[in-house]
């Protein structure tokens, strides 16, 4: 069933969230995708999914990400980046668990390393 509620999606270039993109675009919602690099990932989009560009790990960007959104999956973790690996993840989450607050946003899903 269609529903203009809008989703944010996050991690959409990666396993879970490359999988539940297409699942919500097959249910026709209204779908914001946010990425590092959005080039790669607007190819592979539906056309009227949005694609923006965003890192969790600055928070400056997420604001306007945010705007809007109803609910948001956080499908992110900060595996590939070295040493220090919690201490990231943390701060990416409260990041964007702040800045979703700020947005009003509803309901945030969130599946973490
Ligand atoms: N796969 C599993 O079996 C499994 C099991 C249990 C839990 N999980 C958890 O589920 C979540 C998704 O897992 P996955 O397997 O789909 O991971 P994945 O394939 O490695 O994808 C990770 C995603 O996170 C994005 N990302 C990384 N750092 C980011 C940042 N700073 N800002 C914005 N986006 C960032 C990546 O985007 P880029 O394209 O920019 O790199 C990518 O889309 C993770 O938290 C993982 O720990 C996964």
């Amino acid at each position: 069933m269609a529903s203009t509620q809008l989703i944010l999606l996050t991690g959409a270039t990666g396993y879970i969230g490359g999988r539940l993109l297409k699942e919500l675009e097959a249910r026709s919602r209204a779908l914001r995708c946010l990425a590092r690099q959005p080039q790669f990932l607007r190819q592979r989009v539906a056309a009227r999914t949005e694609v923006v560009q965003g890192d969790v790990l600055e928070p400056a960007g997420l604001k306007q990400a945010l705007e809007g959104v109803h609910t948001a999956y956080y499908l992110v973790h900060s595996m590939h980046g070295g040493g220090g690996f919690q201490e990231r993840d943390q701060e990416a989450a409260r990041n964007f668990g702040q800045a979703a607050a700020a947005a009003g946003v509803r309901r945030i899903i969130y599946l973490g390393g």
